[in-house]
């Protein structure tokens, strides 16, 4: 390793789900997806520090809460670095700094996301050239969600979600995120979905409609076809995202929807100006965080650092 070098920062975004089809579980357990997912500007940047040793810090905005993310092996981040590495033949070593604005366990896939920009920080860093469908590979060992997050902009999703693949979309699309103070856990939704649904077609429900959508570019087009199906569960699990989503939709939101698994809620709004004047109403409703974001963004990239 090149101790001199020099750090690398990548920047990967929060996702969200514009369409969630689930069928009934397969035998490994996981259940078959049709989902297209959207990279929205909210994101995580990872920066990736020559190092002796591999290890993961993590500093967060006030939102996010540290105390539920791990810093040791079980970190997707320091996963994705050894991962990289036994693809290589190799140790990697690094010292991996998290700099988190993606809730945790909030459907936002906000540990994807680092994941994601810890493959890629990690290959530039040490210059390993990883080719796309290497990362794209390594990417779905760590999770479902992970080769979306390395992809971004707007992508349909089969197989568990781990494949991927542009779509078109003509839009910008304004979002207003309501996260939750406590997460939910992706695999306690599913189970629930289940339970909830114990006659699921194999086959999930297609996309066709809002892959139509997005072809207009229209809002009021796009919030009529915006399909979650673990919002049930997510809403029976935690009556108040109910709550919230009639809420949102009160103020005037074209439509809202958990997002993923939850408990992230999101609003689909006409403009940036309309996307903040509901951010400012639900603010004074007493939701402590609302945040604006726009999509489609990019999927991890390389920034100059302290952008
Ligand atoms: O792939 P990932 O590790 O993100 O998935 C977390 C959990 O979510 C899985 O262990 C599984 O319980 C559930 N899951 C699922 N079907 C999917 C994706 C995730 O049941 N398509």
């Amino acid at each position: 390793m090149n101790r001199f070098a020099a750090p690398v920062t990548v920047r990967a975004a929060a996702k969200i789900n514009l369409h969630l089809g689930v069928g009934a579980p397969r035998e490994d357990g996981f259940h078959p997806l049709t989902t297209v997912y959207q990279a929205v500007g909210l994101c995580d940047d990872v920066t990736a520090h020559p190092d002796a040793d591999l290890t993961v810090s993590v500093t967060t905005t006030d939102w996010v809460d540290a105390a539920a993310i791990p810093v040791d092996g079980a970190n997707l981040a320091h996963r994705a670095a050894v991962l990289l590495g036994r693809h290589h033949d190799r140790d990697l070593t690094g010292r991996l700094e998290v700099e988190k604005a993606i809730p945790v366990a909030g459907g936002l896939a906000g540990g994807s996301a680092d994941a994601a920009a810890a493959l890629v920080a990690l290959d530039r860093l040490h210059d390993l050239g990883t080719s796309d469908d290497a990362l794209l590979a390594l990417a779905a060992e760590l999770g479902s969600d992970v080769p979306f997050a390395l992809l971004g902009g707007t992508a349909l999703g089969v197989g568990r979600g781990e494949l991927v693949e542009p779509v078109a979309d003509v839009g910008t699309w304004w979002w207003v995120i309501v996260p939750s103070r406590v997460g939910l856990s992706t695999p306690e939704v599913y189970r629930h979905f289940d339970r909830m649904f114990p006659n699921a077609s194999p086959e999930p429900p297609d996309a066709d409609q809002l892959l139509s959508a997005l072809l207009t570019g229209q809002p009021v087009s796009l919030a009529r076809t915006l399909h979650n199906d673990l919002q049930e569960p997510a809403i029976d699990l935690r009556p108040e995202l109910g709550d919230l989503i009639d809420l949102g939709e009160a103020e005037g939101a074209l439509r809202g929807m958990v997002s993923g698994s939850g408990p992230s809620v999101v609003f689909l709004c006409e403009s940036a100006d309309h996307a903040r004047d509901l951010a400012g109403a639900l603010m004074r409703t007493g939701q402590d965080v609302v945040l604006v974001a726009n999509g489609a963004v990019a999927g991890a990239h390389v920034v100059p650092s302290h952008v």
